[in-house]
């Protein structure tokens, strides 16, 4: 069977540490800003995918309402991988994977984020991660921050605004280089770090009632994140670890809603503030002069000193990633249709289906993408995130017969083909929650992405076993034919 598939192509699967490990107090383990999220169980299901609903608890965690009552958060339970690693990391070899992108926990490493030693318990639970992956043939992508801040960090320092954060983060990512070096093949500093602009909250740990001057705080918060991100490139440099260092936004595809130039004005715009932006600095080195000219006209003045530009300019990454899920449509007209949509609410497209959460699929967003991504920076181009959340029903005989999840991936695969023909480098592709894990946006557990079941309600009840979907088999032989069979 022929493939058009590279020959090293990485098939994997990808999760994050708040969503599936559980354990949030455990091993040693702080308190992060994911641990005390609401699960704003108050909402029915129609009123969490309705935008204005989502709207509002968007505006509610931002103003930093929590509760101690434990049952109230799934994300303290996650999918209990911290209890089952070695079960998951055999099912991971079963399917096939070439790679497993997980994030590692601050709080795990430095309780409070601020602590003078790092906490060996936390380490050696990656360690022992890592380790069983290696011995399955399984690469290692990490992602040194993928939300979770720890709590004290916002608490005593005001989050990411405050530079010192860049320091406490830099020591963080040091020990991890000092541990892991060996064990990890790609390094991913920030999760979407564009979430930083549309959840302050997740990217940057700022709560909006503390602040202000908000728009101001976010942009003071994504240059220290930028400053972190070229510093651990520096440092890694500096302490010879080989693997290669990549950057991540969550990637937003616009269409113009009409011909009408103002449409496409509002495009040009949308791609430059949601996307570019942030993989200009990250991959070209620079302040683009269109955000120069935003922030004047928005009366932002970021602090900074000369010479990070300078760091910036430097310290480059080595690939690019992104997440893909939606896309959806700029207009100058306010009253367009609204759906949801990953971090942000948008603007319907009536040419596309959405999923039962309302983000529009659309496979050939996807090769819009990588063609644009790929034309502007030249780099190599990493998927690292993408997948369908849908509700699954758990068969009597524990079967889960997923055939929507199976014509997403395909759909989104032969897109990924189409670019690899168009002369896109695309090393990788990891499908996100390859496990069930805890929704990130509507914190439930029944939006699932898995090829693999996990038996947990909403609330956190429920065995925690195992299932293999169907989608479990289709993936498996994609992986073994490398994409040749889809
Ligand atoms: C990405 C995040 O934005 O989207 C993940 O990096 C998240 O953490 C994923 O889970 C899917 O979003 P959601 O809200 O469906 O979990």
């Amino acid at each position: 069977m022929t493939t058009i598939f590279p020959k090293d192509f990485l098939w994997g699967g990808a999760t994050a540490a708040s969503q599936v490990e559980g354990g949030w107090n455990e091993g040693g383990k702080g308190l992060d800003t994911q641990d005390v999220k609401p699960q704003f169980s108050y909402l029915t299901r129609e009123q969490k995918n309705d935008w204005k609903y989502k709207q509002m608890t968007v505006e509610k965690f931002e103003n930093g309402k929590k509760s101690n009552d434990v049952s109230l958060y799934p994300f303290r339970f996650g999918s209990d991988q911290y209890h089952r690693y070695e079960e998951d990391i055999k099912l991971f070899a079963e399917l096939g994977l070439k790679i497993y992108r997980l994030s590692i926990s601050w709080a795990r490493i430095f309780p409070n984020g601020d602590d003078e030693q790092p906490n060996q318990e936390g380490i050696e639970y990656y360690k022992n991660v890592f380790k069983l992956c290696k011995e399955n043939n399984i690469k290692v992508f990490v992602t040194i921050l993928h939300y979770a801040i720890p709590v004290h960090l916002v608490d005593e320092y005001g989050g990411w605004k405050n530079r010192k954060l860049v320091d406490f983060y830099v020591k963080y990512a040091k020990v991890l280089f000092e541990n892991f070096k060996d064990d990890v093949d790609y390094w991913l500093p920030f999760n979407e770090i564009n979430a930083t602009r549309f959840n302050p909250y997740n990217g940057g740990g700022l709560i909006k009632e503390r602040e202000e001057h908000y728009d101001q705080a976010v942009y003071q918060c994504l240059h220290h994140q930028f400053l972190a991100n070229s510093q651990t490139i520096k440092l890694a440099k500096e302490m010879g670890v080989k693997a290669p260092i990549g950057c991540m936004i969550a990637r937003f595809c616009h269409y113009p809603g009409t011909p009408n130039p103002a449409d496409n004005l509002v495009q040009l715009h949308d791609e430059q503030y949601t996307n570019w932006f942030y993989t200009d600095v990250m991959a070209r080195g620079f302040y683009p002069e269109y955000m120069n000219r935003y922030f004047e006209e928005n009366n932002i003045k970021i602090e900074m000193k000369e010479s990070d530009l300078e760091l910036l300019n430097e310290y480059t990454v080595d690939f690019i990633s992104f997440s893909y899920y939606f896309t959806q449509v700029s207009t100058a007209d306010k009253e367009w249709e609204k759906t949801d949509g990953n971090l942000v609410i948008a603007n319907k497209n009536p040419y596309l289906e959405s999923s039962e959460w309302g983000w529009q699929k659309d496979p050939t967003g996807l090769r819009i993408t990588l063609n644009q991504m790929y034309d502007r920076y030249r780099k190599p181009l990493f998927i690292a995130e993408n997948g369908l959340g849908a509700e699954d029903i758990l068969e009597e005989d524990n079967s889960i017969h997923d055939n929507y999840r199976i014509d997403y991936l395909k759909s989104h695969f032969e897109a990924m083909g189409e670019s690899i023909k168009d002369g896109v480098n695309l090393i990788g592709y990891t499908m996100w929650g390859i496990i069930d894990l805890v929704s990130c946006g509507s914190i439930e557990m029944s939006k699932r992405y898995g090829v693999i079941y996990v038996d947990a309600d909403d609330e956190g009840n429920g065995t925690f076993d195992r299932y293999k979907k169907d989608s479990f088999y289709w993936y498996k032989d994609v992986i073994e034919t490398n994409g040749a069979k889809l």
